[in-house]
């Protein structure tokens, strides 16, 4: 191990491996805002086209079907999944999956607070999934594409048919601009410029099918709607949303930067360019954690391994024999330690999933910063380790 404690030389250009809000695009400067719509109305003919701009770019760039709508929305992914929630469940039997942090925290919305009746919950553990093929689709169905606190995502839309009675709606921020997304599979779908794009946050998007749309227009929840999740008024859908009518006041900085950022993507060959760098990203930490002898995947299975929230596990047998509570501190100290030397900013696990590291690989992040990354993360490991060791022999 001693050859490891040696720092490498060569660093990440960019530390940021954050899994939200995510790096900026490669060369972004604040200069990118020059041409921002501020201090005016959002709803000028000018601040109309930019938000117009936004949806039908967003909408062209992922390939989202003509009959679908896309707005954006307040309250950022979260905003975007509890206004779908909040708007169209009641009408049928619910089927939630969860399977890391942001999957319970839909669990809880919809038990605790939306109270909703001849609700399943089919749940996995951090690694893992629930069954797909329980799933039953004459229900309505609440999931994430990806789980950014596991690193777990589905493997792709083939469990879900194409035909069925319920809503199919998908909680998709780190998966949208950095996977394949079968639209005519999903009836909403949710996410935020601060994921892939590398935008900013309290944007959100939602996209509507048909069906979905058909929902809002013939069904009404026996619920209070507040004004900023209200999707329809008299039982009709608010198409001005879809054409960049907000429900309330946008950040135009914010619809600028989300501009530049649909601008880099479509200069790098869009959708197709956006998931091969993401998946470069992800062939590369793989490659080295077939070789780590102490890092592996949380995920447990290669298909379901995320190319966006990459989430890996502790797995050297020192590690492991520690507590609890202490295999914590240390990976907090790895994280710590990486952040200190300018070689990685946040990418400690999340606080409820189990401690390691968690590294975003979406697009925005170069490939070459990450193999700058990846001797680090051996030193790093072989630092925190001898630390304790020194400590140990110290104190006996
Ligand atoms: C799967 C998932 N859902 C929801 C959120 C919340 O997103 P926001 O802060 O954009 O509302 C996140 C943020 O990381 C997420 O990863």
């Amino acid at each position: 191990m001693t050859d490891k404690l040696t720092p490498p030389t060569k660093k990440p250009n960019n530390p940021h491996f954050s899994s939200g809000p995510c790096a900026k695009r490669p060369g972004w400067t604040v200069d990118a805002l020059a041409n921002a719509c501020v201090g005016r109305s959002h709803r000028s003919p000018a601040g109309r086209a930019k938000l117009a701009e936004v949806i039908d770019r967003s909408q062209q760039i992922l390939g989202v079907p003509q009959d679908y709508r896309l707005g954006i929305v307040p309250a950022s992914d979260t905003g975007a999944v509890e206004m779908a929630m909040w708007s169209l469940l009641g009408k049928l039997p619910l089927d939630i999956l969860a399977w890391e942090s942001f999957g319970q925290e839909w669990v809880q919305d919809v038990v605790e607070e939306l109270k909703l009746q001849n609700t399943r919950v089919l749940q996995a553990d951090y690694g893992g999934l629930p069954d797909l093929s329980t799933v039953n689709f004459d229900h309505d169905v609440v999931f994430l594409w990806n789980g950014t606190t596991s690193g777990v995502r589905v493997p792709n839309g083939d469990w879900i048919p194409e035909q069925r009675g319920g809503l199919t709606i998908c909680d998709a921020t780190s998966a949208v601009f950095a996977m394949d997304i079968p639209w005519s599979k999903l009836d909403v779908v949710t996410y935020s410029w601060q994921k892939v794009l590398g935008g900013e946050a309290q944007h959100g998007v939602i996209v509507l099918s048909p069906r979905a749309v058909e929902r809002l227009e013939t069904y009404t929840p026996e619920r209070p709607i507040p004004k900023i999740f209200r999707l329809t008024k008299k039982g009709k859908l608010i198409e001005g949303i879809f054409k960049g009518d907000t429900i309330n006041t946008p950040s135009m900085l914010c619809v600028e930067d989300a501009l530049d950022s649909l601008n880099w993507a479509e200069s790098i060959g869009g959708l197709t360019g956006l998931i091969n760098r993401s998946e470069a990203n992800l062939s590369v930490i793989s490659k080295w954690v077939e070789t780590s002898d102490w890092a592996d995947f949380l995920a447990e299975t290669p298909q379901t391994r995320s190319c966006t929230s990459i989430c890996l596990k502790i797995i050297d047998p020192w590690f492991q024999s520690l507590a609890p509570e202490k295999q914590a501190e240390y990976a907090k100290k790895l994280s710590s330690l990486l952040e200190k030397q300018q070689v990685a900013f946040d990418i400690a696990s999340y606080r409820s999933a189990p401690p390691g590291l968690r590294i975003w690989g979406g697009a925005t992040v170069e490939t070459s910063d990450i193999e700058a990354l990846l001797p680090w993360l051996d030193w790093g490991y072989a630092t925190v380790k001898s630390e304790y060791t020194s400590a140990v022999l110290a104190s006996s």
